[in-house]
């Protein structure tokens, strides 16, 4: 996540992706390009930068200086498109580095109109593309209180997930919930928060946006793709804001790290090719010095691997 001036872990990313000037490198996740700009800057008449980003303004954003970079390119949609882009470029299986930067952006959550935060009243949308699907208030109008209530404990692991969806159903009769402020009101009622620094819609509002951009499935989509368009020692980094995120990316390496075992009694050996990915490191942590900086990297995992 970028605060506007400096993109998180950014020193660690770069060094992460072990950047060769001439390789062909992915940005999946561009936001305001703050990664992107600091991996360009290293690389060479011949090397690429492939960007991706679901949000027009994000890929508005890019601006001249990288749209006229003819090593550049910004395409609007969701990083699960990344192998077939990947294809178009004949770059299959040659890619040297592929960069992973999960979640909301700093401007998005900052843009009170988004809808992302409880701390600005707005439509209640959280859609990373407005163009496209169904925005949080049109789902939360029409979903069964037991899907909402799922969706709030599987992706906000909020306890009281129950009594919040019963009392967004119960609302929605009067009065459809439609903007920040009158779902962030109704959780605060039925589920107040036992600590103060946390707002108690904060699990809520979570889950609804992993929910509605479908975020977690995107990330289960994409890494496959990523391991299958790398070079042999082409690099994988993924920075993660949370446990849920984490949790799929730490799995995800481990698997592809370890041979593929058979059960004990068939004769058959640990599947040593079936090995993909090399783990480099253990996960990283945002330092001291960029956490006074900037505290949303607090949250932060950076996991990187090698492709093999
Ligand atoms: C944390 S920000 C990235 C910040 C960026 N690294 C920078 O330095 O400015 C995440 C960005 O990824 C985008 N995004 C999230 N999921 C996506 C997906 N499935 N496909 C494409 N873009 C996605 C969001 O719209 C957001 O702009």
């Amino acid at each position: 996540m970028s605060n506007g001036h400096k993109p998180v872990l950014l020193d660690e990313v770069i060094e992460a992706l072990n950047i060769r000037a001439d390789g062909f490198y992915i940005d999946a996740t561009f936001g305001r390009g703050g990664h992107s700009r600091e991996i360009i800057k290293r690389l060479g008449p011949k090397g690429r930068l492939l960007a991706f980003d679901k949000d027009p303004d994000a890929v508005m954003s890019a601006g001249h200086d990288l749209v006229q970079d003819d090593r550049f390119e910004i395409i609007k949609g969701s990083f699960t498109m990344l192998m077939q882009h990947v294809k178009r470029h004949e770059v299959e299986a040659q890619v040297a580095g592929v960069l992973f930067d999960f979640g909301v952006s700093s401007p998005q959550l900052d843009d009170a109109q988004r809808g992302f935060s409880f701390r600005f009243a707005a439509p209640l949308d959280m859609r990373m593309n407005p163009t496209e699907g169904q925005s949080v208030a049109e789902w939360l109008n029409t979903a069964s209180e037991s899907d909402i209530a799922n969706v709030i404990y599987e992706y906000g692991e909020e306890r009281a997930s129950r009594r919040i969806a019963k009392a967004i159903v119960n609302a929605r009769i009067e009065d459809p919930v439609t903007t920040t402020t009158q779902l962030a009101e109704l959780v605060r009622q039925v589920a107040p928060s036992r600590k103060h620094d946390i707002h108690p819609a904060t699990k809520t509002f979570q889950a609804l946006r992993i929910f509605i951009n479908r975020e977690l499935d995107e990330i289960k989509e994409v890494l496959p793709q990523a391991v299958d368009v790398l070079c042999p020692g082409g690099r994988l980094a993924a920075i993660s804001f949370h446990s849920l995120e984490d949790r799929i990316v730490k799995r995800f390496m481990r698997d592809e790290a370890t041979p593929k075992q058979y059960p004990s009694e068939l004769p058959i050996m640990p599947d040593n090719d079936s090995v993909r990915l090399k783990l480099v490191g253990k996960k990283i942590r945002a330092g001291k010095e960029e956490l006074t900086q900037n505290p949303r990297a607090r949250s932060a995992t950076l996991r990187v691997a090698e492709r093999r």
